[in-house]
C-alpha cells in the first residue's frame, strides 16, 4: 500500500427522483490497497461505483480516479480501470477463450498479444485445463462453452476479462454473490494477490465476514451515508455510539455531580444513569480513571462491568437481516 490515493471523493451525493441515495460521501481508497465498501443491500455501493466509473453522474460533490474526473474524463478512467458487475454476461456459446479475445478485441489488443494475455489471466484466476476442457469421443478433448461453466468458473472468467487489460485499478461489485465457500476462498486469494501486482481493489460485498480478510481498509455505508471508514484492524475496537467502550458501573443513587466529575474526565464521550447504574461511554477503556472517580466521590462501587465494541457489534448493527 502507498500513500498515494487511486480513488477521492468529496461530498459525492446522488439522488435519483429526489431521493438522496448517496449521501456527501467522502471517500479515498489508497493505490495498491484493497478497500471494501460495504453495506446492506440498498446502500449505495453499486451507485457509488457507477459514478466513480463516470456511468452515472453525481448531483453534486465531486470524484477523482487516478487523478482524472470520471464524468468529464471517462475514457482516460476506463482506459485504465476494470469493472466486473454484479451480473456478468458472456457469450454462453463461445469458450472461454473465444470470450477472452472478443475483450481484448475491444480493447484494441491485438491478436497474439491477446492470446498471450488470455494464458496468463486464464492461469492468474485458476480455469485450469481440468476444468475448461471437456472430453468429446474416446480421448479427444475440446474447450467447454460457457454455458457449461458452474457460477464460480464463470465469476472467474468474469474477473479474466477484467485483467486482461491490465488495470491500474479494479472495481468488483459483489463478486462473491452466489458462490460457495470454497468459491469465495478462491476469489478472495485471487484478490488477495491483485495488490502485489499493481493492481488497486474496490471490492463491494454486503456481507462483512465475508470479505473482510482480504480488506485493508473499509468504508461501511448505510442508506447512503459513510457510517464508519478506516483500517479494518483499528475498527474493530472503534466507536459505535459515541465510545469505543462502554463501561457499566453499578453504585448507589447516582447523583448530578457525579455524572458531572465523570463528563469531565478525558476521553468520556458519554454518561447516562438508569437507577443505580451509570453507563458511561469512552474512547479508551477508563475503567481506572472512572472508578477513583466514583470513590472519590463517596459513592459505592458495587459492580463494573466494561465492553469492548469488535466487528461483530458492527456487523449487528449494520448487516444483520431484518
Ligand atoms: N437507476 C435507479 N433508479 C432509481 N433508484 C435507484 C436506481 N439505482 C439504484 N436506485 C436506488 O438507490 C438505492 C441504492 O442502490 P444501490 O446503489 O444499488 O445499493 P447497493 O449496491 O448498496 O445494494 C436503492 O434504494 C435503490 O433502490
Ligand atoms: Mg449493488
Amino acid at each position: 500500500m502507498s500513500d498515494t490515493l487511486a480513488i477521492e471523493t468529496n461530498e459525492l451525493t446522488k439522488r435519483y427522483d429526489g431521493v438522496t441515495v448517496v449521501d456527501n460521501l467522502n471517500l479515498k481508497v489508497k493505490e495498491n490497497e484493497v478497500f471494501g465498501l460495504l453495506g446492506p443491500n440498498g446502500a449505495g455501493k453499486t451507485t457509488t461505483i457507477l459514478m466513480m466509473l463516470g456511468l452515472t453522474e453525481p448531483a453534486s460533490g465531486s470524484v477523482s480516479v487516478l487523478g482524472f474526473n470520471p464524468t468529464r474524463e471517462p475514457l482516460k478512467v476506463k482506459r485504465q480501470v476494470g469493472y466486473l458487475p454484479e451480473r456478468v454476461g458472456f457469450y454462453e456459446n463461445l469458450t472461454a477463450r473465444e470470450n477472452l479475445r472478443f475483450i481484448a478485441d475491444l480493447n484494441g489488443i491485438s491478436y497474439p498479444e491477446a492470446n498471450q494475455r488470455s494464458e496468463e489471466v486464464l492461469e492468474m484466476v485458476g480455469l485450469t485445463s481440468d476444468e475448461i476442457m471437456e472430453k468429446k469421443g474416446s480421448n479427444r478433448e475440446i474447450e467447454k462453452t460457457v454455458g457449461k461453466f458452474s457460477r464460480g468458473m464463470k465469476q472467474r472468467l468474469g474477473i479474466a476479462e477484467v485483467l486482461i487489460k491490465r488495470p491500474k485499478l479494479v472495481f468488483f461489485d459483489e463478486p462473491t454473490a452466489g458462490l460457495d465457500p470454497k468459491g469465495i476462498n478462491q476469489l478472495l486469494d485471487l484478490i488477495d494477490g491483485l495488490p502485489k501486482m499493481g493492481t488497486t481493489v474496490v471490492l463491494s460485498s454486503h456481507q462483512l465476514y465475508q470479505v473482510q480478510r482480504v480488506c485493508h481498509n473499509i468504508g461501511i455505508l448505510a442508506k447512503g451515508k459513510m457510517v464508519i471508514q478506516g483500517a479494518i484492524d483499528k475498527l474493530g475496537r472503534e466507536a459505535l455510539a459515541g465510545g469505543r467502550f462502554h463501561i457499566e458501573v453499578e453504585t448507589e443513587k447516582p447523583g448530578e455531580e457525579l455524572v458531572k466529575v465523570l463528563q469531565g474526565i478525558k476521553g468520556v464521550v458519554n454518561v447516562e444513569v438508569r437507577e443505580n447504574v451509570l453507563a458511561i461511554s469512552t474512547d479508551a477503556d477508563l475503567r481506572r480513571e472512572v472508578s477513583k472517580a466514583i470513590v472519590q466521590n463517596n459513592y459505592p462501587l458495587i459492580q463494573m462491568k466494561v465492553q469492548e465494541f469488535s466487528l461483530d457489534d458492527i456487523y449487528m448493527k449494520y448487516f444483520r437481516e431484518e
